[in-house]
């Protein structure tokens, strides 16, 4: 593991969110380090993309600060945030390619938006960037005429094109075969090792998550349940279950995660709240919200 300096590289404290009412993020405490690759991982709706939105600044915290290179980014402005993204690199889900634009395109575009440098230049680095994700044969190609793992090589190419110093990544094994999605992992660990890059890689693949993490991050519901090395993880995922039925029921239920187990706390959870919003007919937050006895009476006795 990456020995970790004393500062970190992005520090997110106390980090509220919550669209129309609802709290999706609830006060996430998160410090990444330099050169470490954190992995952020939790269930389908647990609020991972909405974390990685808040450290890119697409979203605004409602209570919290989330500092990057020593700056709060929440009080920012659009330039100075545009400044903040230089210095950064995203491969979203779908490898968002310009369609209409080839590989080598599609890899210069951020060096003609932000850079004065030559085409001359430009060609030159392109090259290098395509050549780093082993797609430098496939430049003139278009997205439509390459594979879903070669896209993804694509987008890398051109997260990496102004030599950022964070990386983001959102599910970037999704949709891919067990096989291709191995190569992409290894190609995500070579580059951290290559480019001494720091990587925030937003996962629920475990396969994934322990082949490329230096430290996991543990998202339950709008938590943070646990932020540990891949180490302690791994022991956890590891530990018998006899022993671990006398664990506290969170580290029960990210011991599930880890594992996939068919049977345990998610599983207990999701079965209970299923099953009593079918009974009473709304979402289990609403129902609990309502008292399940009203008086009728004004004095309230019954
Ligand atoms: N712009 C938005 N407006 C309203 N609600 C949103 C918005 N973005 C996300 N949400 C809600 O926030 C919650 C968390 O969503 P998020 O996309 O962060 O989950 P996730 O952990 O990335 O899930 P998945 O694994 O399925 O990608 C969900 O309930 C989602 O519906
Ligand atoms: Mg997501």
């Amino acid at each position: 593991m990456t020995p970790m300096p004393d500062l970190p590289i992005i520090r997110i404290k106390n980090l509220v969110k919550r669209f129309d009412g609802k709290t999706v993020l609830d006060g996430i405490t998160l410090d990444v380090y330099p050169g470490e690759t954190m992995v952020v991982m939790g269930g389908s709706g647990c609020g991972k993309s909405t974390l990685l939105r808040h450290m890119i600044g697409t979203f605004q915290p409602d209570e919290g600060s989330i500092e990057m290179f020593g700056q709060d980014i929440s009080r920012l402005d659009e330039n100075g945030l545009n400044t903040v993204r230089k210095k950064f690199g995203i491969l979203f889900q779908s490898g968002a390619l310009f369609n209409s634009m080839t590989i080598a395109e599609n890899v210069a575009l951020p060096l003609l938006e932000h850079t004065d440098l030559a085409a001359e230049i430009i060609d030159i680095q392109v090259k290098i960037k395509l050549e780093l994700v082993g797609l430098r044969e496939h430049a003139s190609k278009y997205p439509a005429q390459i594979s879903g793992g070669m896209k993804k090589r694509a987008g890398l190419a051109r997260a990496l094109s102004l030599d950022p110093r964070i990386l983001f990544y959102d599910e970037p094994s999704a949709g891919l075969d067990p096989v291709t999605s191995a190569e992409i992992d290894q190609l995500i660990v070579d580059l951290t090792k290559k480019l001494h890059v720091t990587s925030v890689v937003v996962t629920h693949e475990m396969d994934s998550a322990f082949t490329i993490a230096d430290r996991m991050a543990m998202l339950d519901k709008g938590r943070m349940l646990r932020v540990d090395t891949r180490d302690a993880f791994d022991a956890l995922r590891k530990t018998p279950r006899d022993q671990a039925l006398a664990m506290p029921e969170e580290q029960q239920l990210i011991r599930q995660f880890l594992r996939g187990d068919h049977e345990g706390p998610i599983t207990r959870r999701r079965a209970a709240t299923n099953y009593a919003e079918d009974l009473l007919g709304g979402p289990i937050e609403d129902i609990l919200q309502t008292p399940a006895i009203v008086s009728t009476r004004a004095d309230g006795i019954m």
